[in-house]
């Protein structure tokens, strides 16, 4: 970060994918290898933020600085994070299951069970950002994040407006050299009032520029 501090303030950060059960062997996930919200809390950390990282299941080591909660499905983050509240700055770069199985089977689905094919019922999941942008204990700022394959500033625009946020940081994903996976990335930072691009440049040095933008907004008179 260069220069304003986060210190003193108490930041909820999400990160990776979450896993959602069929069976006892086999879930539904996604790409996200946690890089993204991990480079954030650890950004958010360094200058002296209270930061707290909920992880879907990722291969990462824990920032300094950073408490950290494990967990695997949307419903365990949704969880962890509406205990975490109360929070200055809640960040969710966690890319979180839309649906989940309906009915987890509790011993392994057989392949004779589904004959030539197999259906499974999903239902959808909790917003979790949508939920802290609405909840009692609404952190001063909420940013969420977009990842989008195409028309990146009018799906974000419209993410920004129905979950009720103040920031959203959209990235293109199923590119290389960006979004999940990749150590770079581009940001496309929307707010009601403007827009800024971030990068691309690597993760590490976005969550800094992304901090930058929070610190600001935390300065302007509410
Ligand atoms: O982890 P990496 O490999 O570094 O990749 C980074 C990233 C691509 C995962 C990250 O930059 C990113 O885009 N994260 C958000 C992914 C996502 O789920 O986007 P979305 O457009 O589907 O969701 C919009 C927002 O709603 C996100 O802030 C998401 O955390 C939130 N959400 C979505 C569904 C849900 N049930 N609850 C949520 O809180």
């Amino acid at each position: 970060m260069s220069g304003r501090s986060l210190d003193g303030l108490r930041v909820l950060v999400t990160a990776g994918p979450t896993f959602e059960d069929i069976d006892p062997v086999r879930f539904i996930g996604n790409r996200s290898s946690g890089k993204m919200g991990f480079a954030i809390a650890a950004a958010a950390a360094a200058p002296g933020a209270a930061t707290v990282l909920v992880a879907g299941p990722v291969a990462l080591d824990t920032p300094p600085g950073v408490e950290r909660v494990d967990v695997r499905s949307a419903a365990q983050m949704q969880a962890v994070v509406e205990a975490a509240l109360p929070a200055d700055v809640y960040i969710g770069a966690a890319a979180v299951a839309d649906f989940t199985p309906a009915r987890p089977a509790t011993a392994k689905i057989k392949k004779r069970a589904g004959g030539d094919g197999l259906v499974l019922e999903l239902v959808r999941t909790a917003d979790i950002l949508a939920g802290v942008a609405a909840h009692a204990r609404r952190p001063r700022l909420v940013v969420g994040f977009a990842a989008e394959t195409g028309d990146l500033e009018a799906n974000a625009r419209d993410k920004l407006a129905r979950k009720r946020l103040d920031l959203i940081a959209a990235n293109l994903v199923g590119v290389a050299g960006s979004g999940f996976g990749a150590d770079d990335n581009t940001l496309h930072v929307f707010s009601a009032d403007g827009a800024r691009v971030l990068g691309p440049a690597p993760k590490t040095e976005l969550a800094g520029a992304l901090l930058d933008i929070v610190a600001e907004r935390l300065q302007r008179p509410r």
